[in-house]
């Protein structure tokens, strides 16, 4: 009997994507809430978190000055560009809190460049150029999922899959514009990974990847997962 996968973790449905992002905002707050400096956080980009950026951003309980923020991708677009996750998480939070610290993905380098260099803030913030399975790198990691089944950038078919030891790398294909993204091993490094999935289209997504198929379906968690699904995306 093959022992359960980190991967598979809690699940909470909630009734519809409103629902979802409220659930989403609280579970947040309530980490944010008693949090000790430097408390790592990753966001997600895409269009799911948007509703849960407004609310979080609305909230007086997250100690957002213990709170230092990090991307867990990025497209490598200008940072006032409508695709750039960045200006997505600007607009509906980051203009409404101030953060101990706030480490967005370099753009306006070459890819690779922006990659070494996100890797090597990593690092430094980490405080060791290796990962220590007992100290996590990140506190509550937030990830969304396509429904082809990749988080972050990590992208279907491509080399990036396959990297284990760089903590943030450069995705040229697979997607109209290249991207930047933190990798298996840093994504692993995380005390909390919360996936916030809403929509049909993501149901068997959801159900493959928490099964360990699919770029999703690869991450190794050491701690803990909890999929905050909709009842439209719930398997
Ligand atoms: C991105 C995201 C990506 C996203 C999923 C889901 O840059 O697009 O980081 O991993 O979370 O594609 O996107 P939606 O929330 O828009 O469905």
């Amino acid at each position: 009997m093959s022992p359960p996968l980190a991967i598979a973790g809690r699940v909470e449905i909630l009734a519809d994507a409103r629902a979802l992002a409220a659930r989403a905002a609280d579970l947040i707050a309530g980490h944010l809430a008693d949090c000790q400096a430097p408390f790592r956080m990753v966001l997600a980009g895409g269009s799911t978190p948007r509703e849960t950026y407004r609310r979080l951003a609305g909230m007086s309980g997250p100690r957002w000055a213990c709170t230092e923020i990090f991307f867990g991708d990025e497209r490598f677009v200008p940072p006032d560009s409508a695709d750039s996750n960045y200006r997505m998480a600007r607009e509906t939070l980051l203009e409404n809190i101030q953060p101990r610290k706030l480490f967005a993905i370099p753009t306006d380098i070459s890819p690779q460049s922006a990659a070494s260099r996100y890797d090597e803030t990593l690092r430094q913030q980490y405080g060791a150029s290796v990962l220590d399975p007992a100290v996590p790198l990140f506190d509550l990691t937030l990830l969304g999922l396509g429904a082809d089944g990749h988080t972050a950038s990590l992208l279907p078919g491509q080399p990036v899959l396959q990297e284990r030891k760089c903590w943030a790398a450069a995705v040229p294909q697979g997607r109209d514009e290249p991207r930047i993204t933190l990798t298996y091993p840093a994504l692993n490094a995380s005390r909390l990974i919360l996936f916030v999935v809403s929509g049909a289209d993501k149901k068997e997504a959801v159900d493959r990847a928490r099964a360990g198929q699919l770029p999703a379906g690869g991450l190794e968690p050491q701690g803990e997962v909890v999929w905050l699904l909709d009842r439209a995306a719930a398997p």
